[in-house]
């Protein structure tokens, strides 16, 4: 086991460089298994969520050639098996997209249920009601979700709520599919439009992602590419709210700035000055104390949910009164109790958070509750009076490659030490 230890205090200066999309990333892996030829993939983030997804096409047969770092071809010619036990899914959300992934291109798919970050039900009905109306029964079956098709002929799918995930699924089912699909109310993230596009460059023929209507002509076979995916919005979003918190000045380079908008507007109203250039973002903080808004979180082009704890860390240092609304999980306010615990006045109700600004805060051993919850509680630390540590980094190291050492090129005083635990587990060995 390992923790992040902090010393707080000191101000972000410098350059980051933002990896590629995470959720861009788990669901293009897996598209791959759709391709009759080689693909090659490029600015794939180095996390832990994307390399268990990589790991789960090599268990299931296909061929992967580790190029660098940010790059692999993946042949998927010898996969031939449709069946995902749980010893295979890492417990991790994206595992899902085998389901339409392995739909499409076996007709059958047998796959455990999903894990991922604990807040609320994580329910996948309006993924099966997709692969319903393609024509695929689908059932629990042994703790198993089993899906098998005769064949699968495209349909209208009004999703009764908007969803990622069911999104790309049903894409993912659709592609070979025989005739039009058609998703109305469809997620319009960043990352539909990267897979939409990534499955285009293999030869499908799939037009409206980004908005709410995805129009999916079935097309027989889907050939080899070379694709590059896409920044990651949330990453880039963190170093922009951590720059702001320590009243620093960053420049954050490789991102889209159209997928940063409703970011950058919200870093504007608390007082921050932001320049936008063709691929970076300049983030340059006001030296008062960041001012209070409100904040509600819904599906893109709205603030996004994945970035509501670290957002919430900066209004908790904020002159003023905050509110923050959570519209898109049932339960993402866990990590709120950690903030407490080094300060922080917040006051949850439900989905409802309402935040006190205070002038600083202060040190305390806290732990991650999920992602952007530990990616939160590191701003807090690099604010706080005093060293921080922060337990359970695994979380954090499913989704924000180098971060330690991308902070520490900014002036942080930040590290990665094993626990005396670990150490104590290591010498018995
Ligand atoms: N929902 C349903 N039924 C479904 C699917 C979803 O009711 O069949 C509900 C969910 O309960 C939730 C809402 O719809 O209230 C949105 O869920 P969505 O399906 O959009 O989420 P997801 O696909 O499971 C992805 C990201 C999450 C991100 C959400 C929302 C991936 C791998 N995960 O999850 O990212 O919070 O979209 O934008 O793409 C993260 O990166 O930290 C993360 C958690």
């Amino acid at each position: 086991m390992e923790k992040i230890i902090i010393n707080g205090g000191h101000i972000l200066r410098g350059e980051v460089t933002i990896s590629g999309a995470k959720n861009a990333a788990v669901a293009i892996i897996p598209a791959v298994m759709l391709s009759d030829g080689i693909c090659r993939i490029e600015n794939i983030p180095c996390i832990s969520d994307v390399n268990a997804i990589i790991r789960i096409l090599y268990d299931l047969g296909a061929s992967i050639k580790v190029i660098d770092k940010s790059t692999v071809e993946i042949d998927p010619s010898h996969i031939n098996s449709f069946v995902l036990p749980s010893s295979m899914t890492s417990g991790m959300r994206a595992s899902s997209y085998f389901i339409g992934a392995m739909l499409g291109r076996f007709k059958k798919a047998r796959v455990a249920p999903p894990g991922g970050c604990d807040f609320g039900v994580r329910p996948i009905d309006q993924h099966i009601k997709g692969f319903e109306a393609l024509g695929a029964k689908v059932i629990i079956d042994n703790g198993m979700v089993d899906a098998r098709a005769e064949t699968l002929t495209g349909s209208s799918i009004f999703l009764d709520k908007v969803s990622v995930g069911a999104t790309v699924n049903i894409m993912l089912a659709a592609v070979k599919a025989t005739g039009l699909t058609i998703i109305e109310n469809s997620a319009k993230e960043p990352h539909i439009v990267d897979l939409a596009n990534f499955l285009n460059s293999m030869g499908a023929n799939i037009m409206g992602a980004g908005t709410d209507v995805i129009k999916i002509r079935g097309v027989k076979t889907l050939h080899g590419t070379t694709y590059s995916i896409i920044p990651d919005q949330i990453e880039a979003g963190t170093y922009m709210i951590a720059a702001v918190a320590t009243k620093g000045e960053v420049l954050v380079k490789n991102v889209i700035p159209k997928h940063l908008e409703s970011i950058t507007a919200k870093l504007i109203e608390t007082g921050a000055l932001i320049e936008e250039f063709d691929d970076s973002i300049m983030i340059r903080s006001n030296p008062n104390r960041p001012k209070s808004c409100s904040v509600l979180t819904m599906p893109h082009p709205s603030f996004p949910t994945d970035m509501q704890p670290q957002m919430t860390t900066l209004l908790a240092i904020a002159d003023g009164v905050s509110t923050v609304t959570e519209g898109v999980w049932d339960n993402r306010f866990r990590y709120v109790d950690q903030l407490t615990l080094m300060g922080a006045k917040i006051k949850v109700d439900g989905r409802f958070a309402v935040v006190t600004g205070v002038e600083m805060l202060s040190s305390a051993p806290v732990h991650a509750s999920d992602l952007r919850a530990g990616a939160a509680m590191i701003i807090a630390g690099l604010v706080a009076n005093g060293t921080t540590e922060v337990d359970n980094i695994e979380y954090i190291d499913r989704g924000y490659e180098d971060i330690v050492e991308k902070l520490g090129a900014l002036g942080a005083d930040i590290k990665r030490v094993r626990t005396a635990d670990s150490n104590l587990r290591k010498a018995a060995l």
